[in-house]
């Protein structure tokens, strides 16, 4: 954790600072002349430098008796809010890199001109200081655990000071200090090997988060083993579960809110802690990257945790059915029908299809929980890429103002999102002749048929799908994304469960 403040008065520098001056693209280069002289501004210019996200230009100029390094880093328009999040992040990277310990980063209007955090209102105020500290955090981000020690990145900031017109709250910058530790935490489980991140493994994190939490919270955590499972009919994810040699774990996380509980809801995760694809086996590239199958799982685990520390008003459950899907004796068979906790019958056409199994007895569970919504979280669909591509998750529900809540709430927290349709008419591909349904469609469609397939497990109540398959993980650094697991969609968890959700008439 950094140390991140905010001031109004220039801070005096010291050994191991980094002044970091942002440069907008929409501003003339040579604006930086004044401050720091001709001749730095004739170096930028030649540089190429012109103020895209990325782009930096480093110098050391004398500051009173000492040298003081300038940052100068491209930050694009600030069109988005986000935009000031890449900065934070972009600006404690750098530091890392060139091992400093204090990184000033300089916001003022007289620097980077009018944006709208510097007008002093309050709630732009109190984001900034969120986006900022969200970004800080994210900086110092890497997965190291499997790097020998002294070929790890190094980290050597341990402040950062936001120099500004107007000081964001303390409550503001703790709260993005908060979301980014959430984010982390996801990324860490989704980064782990599917040897590491086992369904066992999930569920000593789930224990080890609500340890952390029950001083302070009302909190609890119950696991179902195979037997407890077996007991509740949970016929289709254990029938994925029977192939694999790992206990299947099914995680129930719960929080009470100090206040009067706005609601209850339950998230659930898809938890496939590897996808080999079963007999319908998936060739080495499809296989490659599949121990992130557990995404949605690392998303609830990391969001229950953000949510219990920034004590948000609602009653909250979240549900992973953790497994593996592999290939053995004991795996289950294309033809097989496995018979779901709501007493439904599926005929298995495509063992790869096989999230859709272990959220359908999650569902079943969560809908018993009697809540006033439920969403699920999962790394779904090769075809939900195909359609968004690999940044962009899908939405499908039929509910328009969850799904109006849900999107507002992506747009603030910069996590990109786009609904699709359930259309009913598709659900003729999931007809089986000897069972209630199939469990794959045809290939068009793929995407919307598995929507419609958990739909069938809502037993009636208000439900969201949200396929991440594609925005998961990430191949290529972007904004505060570094390669591998991203902890997508934790941000915009925690800031749809911040503002207003509309609750349907019970
Ligand atoms: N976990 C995969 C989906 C996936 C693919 C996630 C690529 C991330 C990247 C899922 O279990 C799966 O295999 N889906 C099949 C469904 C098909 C058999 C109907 C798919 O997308 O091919
Ligand atoms: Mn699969
Ligand atoms: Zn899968």
């Amino acid at each position: 954790m950094l140390q991140i403040t905010w001031t109004t008065a220039e801070p005096t520098p010291v050994a191991g600072q980094l002044l970091v001056v942002p440069l907008r693209a929409d501003h003339d280069v040579t604006a930086i002349a004044p401050r720091f002289g001709k001749a730095i501004a004739d170096a930028i210019q030649s540089a190429h430098f012109h103020g895209k996200p990325g782009e930096s230009f480093v110098f050391t100029r004398a500051h009173g008796d000492a040298l003081e390094r300038v940052l100068v880093l491209g930050c694009g328009s600030f069109a988005e809010a986000s935009g000031l999040r890449t900065l934070a992040h972009d600006a404690v990277r750098h530091a890392h890199g060139v091992g400093a310990t204090r990184v000033v980063i300089d916001l003022r209007a007289a620097s980077i001109g009018e944006l709208p955090w510097t007008d002093g209102d309050n709630a732009t105020v109190r984001r900034s200081g969120e986006l900022v500290a969200q970004g800080a955090e994210l900086g110092s981000y890497a997965y190291e655990r499997f790097v020998t020690e002294d070929k790890r990145g190094r980290r050597t900031v341990q402040e950062v000071i936001v120099w500004a017109d107007t000081a964001a709250p303390g409550e503001a910058t703790k709260r993005g200090s908060i979301v980014a530790a959430s984010i982390a935490r996801a990324r860490d489980l989704v980064n782990g090997p599917a040897g590491l991140v086992t369904p066992s493994h999930l569920a000593g994190v789930a224990e080890e988060v609500v340890e952390s939490l029950r001083a302070s919270h009302d909190v609890a955590v119950t696991v179902l083993d195979r037997e407890a499972c077996l007991e509740r009919n949970m016929g289709c994810f254990l029938g994925v579960a029977q192939g694999s040699d790992e206990a299947p774990k099914f995680i129930h996380l719960s929080y009470r809110p100090k206040q009067k509980s706005r609601g209850r809801v339950i998230l659930i995760g898809k938890g496939v802690t590897f996808d080999s694809g079963g007999y319908s086996l998936k060739p080495t590239d499809g296989m490659l990257d599949m121990k992130m199958d557990m995404a949605g799982a690392a998303a609830v685990i990391g969001a229950f945790e953000g949510i219990a520390r920034l004590d948000l008003p609602w009653e909250v459950h979240a549900l992973v059915a953790a497994t593996e899907n592999m290939v053995s004796g004991r795996a289950y068979r294309l033809g097989d029908i496995l018979v779901a906790s709501n007493g439904k019958t599926v005929e298995i056409n495509n063992t790869d299809a096989e999230g859709r199994l272990t959220l359908a007895d999650a569902m079943v569970y969560g809908a018993r929980l009697e809540p006033d919504l439920m969403i699920d979280f999962a790394t779904l669909t090769g075809a939900c890429m195909v359609a968004l591509g690999p940044k962009i998750a899908g939405v499908m529900t039929k509910d328009d103002s969850l799904a109006e809540d849900w999107l507002a709430a992506s747009t603030r927290s910069g996590e990109t999102m786009w609904r699709l349709p359930l259309p009913d008419d598709l659900k003729e591909q999931l007809k089986s002749k000897v069972a209630d349904m199939k469990n794959t469609g045809e290939r068009w469609g793929g995407a919307l048929t598995a929507g419609l397939f958990l739909s069938e497990f809502t037993e009636g109540r208000r439900w969201m799908h949200v396929d991440i398959a594609g925005p998961a993980m990430a191949s290529k650094a972007y904004g505060v994304t570094t390669p591998g697991g991203t902890g997508f969609p934790v941000a915009t968890i925690i800031e749809f469960l911040s503002g207003d959700v509309r609750l349907s008439a019970p």
